[in-house]
C-alpha cells in the first residue's frame, strides 16, 4: 500500500485501509473502489489522504504504531471522560482509561524497534481524540528510549492522552475560530493547562507524574511557554516529551486557520526549535524515532527518480530503501536502493514528496 494525498485522488484507486468517522463509524471499506462520490466526501471531511493498493505498492504492509482496535476503543473511553467533563460530571476517583493506557503501553514495549511511520488517517471532527491518542502514543515511544518502567510509561501515557481535557472549559467559538486571536482570546486559552490539571486534581485519584503533564505540555524550554513561563529542568520530563509530540502532532493536522504540513516539514520545525522550544534531549530521542518519510510516501531525489520509501530505519531517518519506479518523468521496471547502505547513492538525497504521483 501506499499514501496518496486527498489532492492527488482518482477514481478507480483501491483503498487500502478503511476510512473511519469521527465517530467511529466505519464511512469505507477496505478494498473499496473510489468514485467521484467518494473522493468528494474524503475532500468535505478534509482526510489528508488516504492509503491506497496498486501495482507498485501492493505488497509493502505499513503496521501502525498500535492496532487500530486499541485506537477506537481508546478514543471512545476518552470521549466519555470529556462529554462527563463537559456536563460538569461527578467526582468518580477512578478514570476508565486506564486499561487501554496500559494496553497501548505494553503494545509498544513489544515493539521497540518500531518507528512511528504511519501517516494517521482521521477526519477533521475526530481531531481532538485522534490528537490526544497519537499525542500518548508518540510520548510513550519517547519515553521508551529513554528507559522508563512500564509503570511510569503508564503515567505519562495518562497524562499526554488528558493532556487537553482543560479545552472542555474554554469556549468553542475561541478553540475553533478562523482568523487570528485577540490577546484576550489567547489569553483565555493560556489558562487550558492549569484548568485541566484542577480538574483532574479535583476529580480524579491521577498520579502526580500525570497532572504534571497536563499543567506542563506548553511551557518551553527557553521560558517563552505557558502557563507559568518554567524554564529547562523546572519543567517535568513528561511535560518536555508531551510538548513535542503534542507540536509534532498538531502542525501534521488540518486545522481551522491552517493546512497540514507534511511529517517532514513537521520535524524539521521540531528539530528548528531543539533547545530554544523543545528539550534538545527530548528532541534527539524524537529525531530518531519519527520517520520524516514515513513508508508509502512517494519521494522526489535529488538525481531525478521517484520512489516509494518501503523501509526506514532507526536513527537513519533520512536515508530509507527507496523503491524507484521513475526516472525523469519516465516509469522504468521498478528497483529498490537503499539510501543508508549503497554506497553508490551517497550523494543522493530526497528532495521531498513527489505529490501528483
Ligand atoms: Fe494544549
Amino acid at each position: 500500500m501506499r499514501f496518496v494525498p486527498t489532492s492527488c485522488l482518482r477514481e478507480g484507486m483501491q483503498l487500502a485501509k478503511p476510512l473511519y468517522r469521527g465517530n467511529n463509524e466505519l464511512m469505507l471499506a477496505c478494498g473499496v473502489s473510489l468514485s467521484r462520490r467518494y473522493i468528494d466526501s474524503i475532500r468535505r471531511l478534509r482526510y489528508p489522504g488516504i492509503y491506497i493498493d496498486d501495482d507498485i505498492s501492493k505488497d509493502i504492509e505499513i503496521v501502525n504504531s498500535i492496532s487500530d482496535e486499541l485506537r477506537r476503543e481508546t478514543m471512545t473511553g476518552l470521549s466519555k471522560i470529556y462529554i462527563t467533563a463537559q456536563q460538569g460530571g461527578k467526582a468518580n476517583n477512578r478514570l476508565d482509561i486506564n486499561r487501554q493506557v496500559e494496553d497501548i503501553v505494553d503494545e509498544l514495549l513489544c515493539n521497540q524497534s518500531m518507528m512511528l511511520n504511519m501517516i494517521d488517517l482521521r477526519s477533521f471532527d475526530s481531531y481532538t481524540y485522534s490528537h490526544s491518542v497519537n499525542v500518548a502514543v508518540l510520548s510513550i515511544i519517547i519515553g521508551i528510549v529513554f528507559n522508563h518502567k512500564k509503570d511510569d510509561l503508564i503515567k505519562l501515557g495518562l497524562g499526554a492522552l488528558l493532556h487537553d481535557i482543560g479545552k472542555v472549559f474554554i469556549s468553542k467559538d475561541i478553540l475553533n475560530k478562523e482568523g487570528p486571536l485577540t490577546e484576550n482570546e489567547f489569553d483565555i486559552i493560556k489558562t487550558h493547562p492549569q484548568k485541566g490539571y484542577d480538574y483532574v486534581v479535583d476529580r480524579y485519584n491521577m498520579p502526580i507524574l500525570s497532572r504534571v503533564t497536563i499543567a506542563d505540555h506548553h511551557e518551553k524550554y527557553d521560558g517563552s511557554g505557558y502557563p507559568k513561563g518554567k524554564k529547562k529542568s523546572e519543567i517535568s520530563l513528561f511535560g518536555r516529551i508531551t510538548s513535542v509530540s503534542d507540536v509534532y502532532d498538531a502542525l501534521t493536522s488540518e486545522r481551522p486557520y491552517r493546512k497540514a504540513l507534511s511529517p517532514s516539514e513537521a520535524v524539521e520545525y521540531i528539530m528548528g526549535g531543539s533547545g530554544t522550544l523543545f528539550d534538545p534531549d527530548v528532541v534527539r530521542v524524537f529525531t530518531k524515532k519519527v520517520a520524516p518519510y514515513p513508508v508509502g510516501s512517494s519521494v522526489k531525489l535529488s538525481n531525478g527518480w521517484v520512489g516509494l520509501v518501503i523501509e526506514n530505519y532507526e536513527s537513519f531517518c533520512l536515508r530509507p530503501l527507496i523503491r524507484i519506479f521513475q526516472e525523469d518523468g519516465k516509469q522504468v521496471t521498478p528497483f529498490e536502493i537503499s539510501l543508508k547502505d549503497d554506497m553508490e547513492y551517497l550523494n543522493v538525497t530526497i528532495e521531498g514528496l513527489a505529490d501528483g504521483i
